[in-house]
């Protein structure tokens, strides 16, 4: 009883320890404060802000700087006539983040003979163009969440993606960045695994996975506060099975099963 009361009071405290040192420089005060958001204005985003951010992407590192990412881009009415549906919650703008390797394979074919090496590397360089977004927006008082499963716009649907995208072979679709204003005062912080489960000095410490106890915990209970009528082990249910379908689709892209 004593732990679900010390867990319950976690979620209000968990805050990042540099944000509550004070004098941390602006960008890593940036960086512990970005929140995703889940519910957005009216109020358009201006069109030199899509311009930052859009740059801070194509500017980002990547693998011997094969930048191997796209970027689809839609404005509020673009994503209406590919979706027929509004920007998940109600975004004012989004871009489809993709890992691609297909621009390249014309000008660098010795690198297609090793699918899961590309396609790791690919994935890894585009989550960093998409972080380099998100924080972009974020330096810009912009708003923002990355979606991979809800309303069908990231890996998890990758296969109805690349139909309404038109997608050619090996670009598969990672997460759209969903951007905007938000009036409402964000909820509080996701727990975070306790510091010393993930960081690991010198070696790996197999026993790392006994010290989430209270984060599992904190999930449970959080999950319960903002959705009252479900449950964390509910929505995990749900993952896995669309994670089981999505297998399926992202093997048959990269080889052939
Ligand atoms: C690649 C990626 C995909 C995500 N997909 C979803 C999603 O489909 N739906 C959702 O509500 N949140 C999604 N999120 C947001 C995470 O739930 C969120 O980052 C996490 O709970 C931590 O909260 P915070 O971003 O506010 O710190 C995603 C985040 C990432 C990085």
């Amino acid at each position: 009883m004593v732990s679900w009361i010390k867990n319950f009071a976690a979620l209000f405290t968990g805050k990042p320890a540099t944000v509550l040192s004070g004098e941390a420089p602006q960008a890593i005060k940036l960086l512990c404060s970005r929140r995703s958001c889940r519910s957005f204005s009216d109020e358009p985003l201006r069109e030199e802000e899509i311009q930052s951010i859009l740059e801070a992407g194509r500017f980002a590192p990547s693998t011997v700087n094969l930048q191997t990412w796209t970027f689809i881009t839609f404005s509020r009415e673009q994503w209406h006539e590919t979706f027929d549906r509004p920007i998940p919650f109600k975004g004012a703008f989004a871009i489809t983040i993709c890992a691609d390797n297909f621009r390249l394979k014309n000008l660098l074919p010795d690198l297609q003979d090793t699918p899961f090496v590309n396609l790791s590397l690919a994935i890894f360089n585009a989550g960093l163009a998409a972080m380099s977004m998100n924080l972009a927006a974020e330096a810009l008082g912009i708003r923002s969440i990355m979606l991979s499963e809800t309303a069908r716009a990231g890996l998890l649907d990758s296969a109805f993606l690349r139909e309404k995208l038109k997608l050619p072979e090996k670009v598969l679709p990672l997460t759209t960045l969903v951007l905007g204003r938000s009036g409402i005062k964000l909820p509080g912080i996701p727990p975070r695994q306790p510091l010393d489960a993930v960081v690991m000095p010198a070696h790996y410490n197999k026993d790392a996975g006994a010290l989430l106890g209270d984060w599992y915990k904190q999930m449970f209970l959080g999950y319960k506060l903002t959705h009252p009528l479900s449950s964390f082990d509910r929505q995990i249910a749900i993952y896995r099975k669309k994670m089981t379908d999505a297998e399926a689709v992202v093997k048959g892209m990269f080889y052939k099963i």
